[in-house]
């Protein structure tokens, strides 16, 4: 069998990375490929076998703790290793003073390789679909736009999940399709949400809020913006008052993502994290 060889993801790749994601039915648009780019230009990969591309994987180094995301084998070329050799690459390059965990949202498909490598299960992540209720938010919700909210939204945001996620946020807030709602309490923010289009449906997420009262009323004002439009909310099962408001706003169970780990423990507060980001980053 030809050697598997991993080389760096290139912009001029992304026509490849969408192709893999399509065949695969996720809903990453072309922008969120720039982004994972831009924020780890030196950790994402492409697999090539026989000189044609075959896979693909994606790191994010957050100061101690690390993602994978975008493990994607092309249907033709799957169960020759390919995303085991990936993964290898991956965690050799991660595998380094200064990151205590590693992190990844796994597929029933992906599960296994990750097991192998020694990735162990810690909870559960709902993929909610459909076309949400349209509710008034009972507290003021306001768009934050460009930085402005930034240092606010990169603090709530570290204290919930625990991870220092502020170049992410950094970008995503500087993108024009990415809206970002806000809320305040005594004039103080108590909870940031971001909406985003998506090839298949639009995105809520991430959604970190101190209080029920600011989560619900952010999720309803970004059900409002995504009006009538498809749906996804990715939503930790350890927090219930979230399934809740999915189930409320007539949203259903499209699947389920098994979040795992290598390393130490994070410190996260599920209570406050409403809705991630998405599978690509927790
Ligand atoms: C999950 C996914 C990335 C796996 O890719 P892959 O390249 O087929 O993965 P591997 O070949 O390394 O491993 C797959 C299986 O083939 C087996 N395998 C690996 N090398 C092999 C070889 N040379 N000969 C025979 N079998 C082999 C592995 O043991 C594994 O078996 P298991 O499923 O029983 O655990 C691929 O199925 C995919 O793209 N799925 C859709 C997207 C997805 O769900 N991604 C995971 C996100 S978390």
């Amino acid at each position: 069998m030809p050697a598997i060889r991993i080389r760096a993801m290139r912009t001029d790749d992304i026509p490849f990375g969408m192709r893999l994601k399509e065949s695969a039915g996720w809903n990453q648009t072309e922008a969120d490929w720039r982004r994972f780019i831009a924020l780890q230009p030196d950790g994402i990969w492409v697999a090539e076998l026989a000189g044609r591309d075959v896979g693909t994987t994606a790191t994010f180094i957050f100061d101690t703790i690390a993602w994978i995301a975008m493990v994607l084998t092309a249907q033709a070329f799957r169960g020759q290793g390919i995303a085991t050799a990936l993964m290898e690459h991956a965690l050799r390059w991660l595998d380094r003073d200064g990151i205590d965990t590693i992190r990844l949202d796994a597929t029933p498909l992906g599960r296994s390789v990750y097991a192998r490598l020694g990735f162990v299960a810690e909870g559960e992540v709902v993929r909610y679909e459909g076309t949400s209720r349209q509710v008034t938010p009972a507290t003021p919700v306001t768009r934050l736009t460009g930085p402005d909210g930034l240092p606010g939204i990169a603090q709530l945001d570290q204290e919930a999940t625990g991870t220092n996620r502020r170049r992410l946020l950094e970008l995503m807030c500087a993108e024009a399709e990415v809206t970002t709602l806000g809320i305040r309490v005594d004039g103080e923010l108590s909870g940031y949400a971001m909406v985003r289009p998506g090839t298949r449906a639009v995105q809520i997420g991430p959604c970190i809020a101190l209080d029920e009262l600011s989560a619900i009323s952010l999720l309803n004002a970004a059900a409002a913006h995504a009006s009538g439009a498809p749906t996804f909310i990715d939503i930790p099962l350890g927090n219930r008052p979230a399934c809740r408001w999915a189930e409320t706003a007539g949203l259903s169970v499209q699947r389920t993502f098994t979040r795992m780990k290598r390393g130490k423990p994070v410190r996260e507060n599920l209570e406050r994290l409403w809705a991630g980001s998405g599978p690509e980053k927790g």
